[in-house]
């Protein structure tokens, strides 16, 4: 589904890294570290010229620490006891989130999963581009980009080799069929 006017203008990017066979995680609860330096660098490179990465409360659970230099929203209920600086819990519409994003001067939001919050926020039309990056592994099964059934079309903006076994693919989003 394609933003309508009404929309904010702010730009929303999904970034995901994938393996061969297209699964982003073997469960819920694991931590994305097989992606390599390249692959890294590329996220980091691009969630810092946002400034704020969108992630849910499963994805963020599996990480050591906050990302660093910019504001980590959460989407899901605060279980931290104490304040993490950088830290932002969101459990209201998605919406209202990117309006006051947009209203705080941020011109882009990278959205970094998991499948469940990518799929709240294809279905109310907010994603506007996507990087997939392809990593030389495959799960067999697994996590894959979305929760649910969608059907969407892209078109391949760019492409590129980033390192010596991995593959980025960048795609704008067209529409969602009915
Ligand atoms: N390969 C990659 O690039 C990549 C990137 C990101 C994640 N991952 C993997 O993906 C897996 C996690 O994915 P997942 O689908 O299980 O979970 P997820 O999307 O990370 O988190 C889901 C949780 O987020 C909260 N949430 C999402 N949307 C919400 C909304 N609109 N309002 C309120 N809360 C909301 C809910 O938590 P509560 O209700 O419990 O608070 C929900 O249970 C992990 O294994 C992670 O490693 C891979």
């Amino acid at each position: 589904m394609k933003k309508n006017t009404e929309m904010p203008k702010i730009k929303v990017i999904l970034v995901m890294a994938l393996t061969a066979d297209g699964f982003t995680a073997r469960s819920s609860s694991e931590y994305t570290d097989w992606t390599s330096a390249a692959d890294k660098k590329l996220f980091f490179d691009l969630s810092g010229k946002a400034g704020v990465v969108i992630m849910g409360n499963n994805t963020f659970k599996t990480l050591k620490a906050p990302l660093k230099n910019r504001l980590n929203i959460v989407m899901g209920k605060n279980e931290l006891k104490t304040a993490d600086a950088g830290v932002r819990f969101f459990s209201g519409n998605p919406l209202v989130l990117l309006e006051e994003l947009e209203s705080q001067g941020f011109k882009e939001v990278v959205l970094c999963g998991g499948a469940a919050t990518n799929t709240v926020f294809f279905k109310m039309g907010l994603i506007d581009e996507a990087v997939f990056t392809i990593s030389p592994l495959m799960f067999g099964r697994g996590i894959s980009v979305f929760s649910e059934e969608i059907n969407c079309d892209l078109v391949l903006k760019k492409f590129d080799k980033i390192d010596e076994n991995t593959v980025m693919l960048r795609y704008l989003f067209k529409k969602e069929k009915s």
